[in-house]
């Protein structure tokens, strides 16, 4: 989408590599997305095609195999609004230095799928949660804990005040991810990146948590990145939708459009796959063939041509797709969009031809 007034965050052409001792994994391959200010994006996709290794790279976060090898991450600041306020290159800054710290956790915030593994056991909630509001802002320990026993509340949390004495290990799984989203909270940041935020849950729980995330979103006018793989979940939280596939988004869309007119081939196999409640003849759901390759051995062309069930052999297995705009803001990377390869293309299908 274009880099306009509304844009929070835009990543353009973003490579990522890990280095390991059997080689180079290329993570990202050039992946192209932004947030609308106040909006929720989901990132969906299939395991491994590189949503969690995005958000360490907004972050700055990349373990220390990784690096961001090309490309760029523009933060436009909540100064910037109206203001002479300069973009932010988060790929130009060191990882440790102050003005990442001053963004990371202040402006930007993070929760992530398993809340055991970000909350400290041996530290009670209260505790982490006030080291995170005394880290930005200025108040006496008292004011500390009367925001912070509020910022439990908020996440409608019973008893606030004894969970704000409890440890991890003694609250729910659905308590421990009200916890964290109280933390990321704690800041008021303006971008929220929750990955898989409640894919540990049970479905009864995921919904509460789901249902609070919109209502806290919708009070603080913040924007989410909503990374998850389910759908469904997009499609009750999400406004736009970027789809990955093997270290690229090939669509970018509103969520709207995404499931009336999805134009990538991998997000129709995408959304071929749930379940529909108005399926009346219960029949069987589609699976995508085949398996994601792995990152190492990344095929030539348009990397989802060996699944693809529209793919156009001499085509799609030796040109690289391109960013197609479509209007309406729909964006997509597919060669049966790309008029002069497809003119050229003497294989080209009855199907595409019918477009
Ligand atoms: N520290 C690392 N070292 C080497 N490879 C890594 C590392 N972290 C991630 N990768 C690789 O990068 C690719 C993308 O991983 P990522 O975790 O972003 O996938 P994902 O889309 O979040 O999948 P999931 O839905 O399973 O969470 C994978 O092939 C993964 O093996
Ligand atoms: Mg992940």
């Amino acid at each position: 989408m274009a880099d306009n007034q509304n844009t929070i965050l835009q990543v353009e052409n973003l490579h990522t590599h890990f280095f390991t001792e059997s080689g180079v994994i290329r993570a990202l391959r050039g992946v192209d997305f932004s947030v609308e200010r106040g909006k929720v994006l989901g990132i969906v996709g299939e395991s491994g095609c590189g949503k969690s290794v995005t958000a360490q790279c907004i972050m700055n976060m990349l373990p220390g195999n990784g690096r961001a090898v090309e490309g760029k991450i523009s933060y436009y600041p909540r100064e910037s609004i109206g203001s002479q306020t300069e973009k932010v290159d988060i790929t130009g800054l060191p990882p440790r230095g102050k003005a990442m710290r001053a963004i990371r956790g202040n402006e930007i915030a993070m929760i992530f799928q398993e809340p055991m593994t970000s909350l400290d056991p041996v530290y009670t909630v209260g505790s982490q949660l006030m080291e995170a509001i005394t880290l930005h802002q200025n108040v006496t320990k008292q004011q500390g804990k009367e925001i912070a026993v509020d910022a439990l509340a908020k996440v409608n949390l019973p008893e606030p005040a004894r969970i704000f004495d409890a440890y991890p290990h003694q609250l729910s799984g659905g308590q421990r991810q009200r916890v964290m989203i109280a933390i990321a909270l704690s800041c008021n940041p303006t971008l929220l990146i929750a990955d898989e935020p409640t894919t540990a849950l049970d479905v009864t729980t995921q919904a509460q948590i789901l249902d609070l995330m919109r209502a806290l979103q919708e009070e603080t006018h913040m924007s989410i990145i909503f990374i998850t793989h389910d759908l469904g979940v997009v499609a009750e939280m999400c406004d736009d939708v970027a789809v990955m596939y093997l270290g690229k988004v090939v669509e970018q869309t509103t969520v709207d459009a995404a499931f009336h007119s999805p134009q990538h081939p991998y997000t129709r196999a995408l959304l071929r796959s749930i379940p529909r409640l108005t399926d009346e003849n219960q029949t069987r759901l589609d699976v995508i063939k085949g398996r994601v390759p792995d990152p190492s051995v990344v095929p030539p062309g348009c990397a989802f041509h060996p699944r693809c069930p529209e793919v156009i052999p001499g085509l799609c297995d030796v040109h690289t797709p391109e960013v197609i705009k479509l209007g309406g803001g729909q964006e997509v990377r597919c060669l049966l969009y790309d008029d002069k390869l497809m003119a050229q293309s003497p294989t080209r299908t009855a199907l595409a031809e019918s477009r």
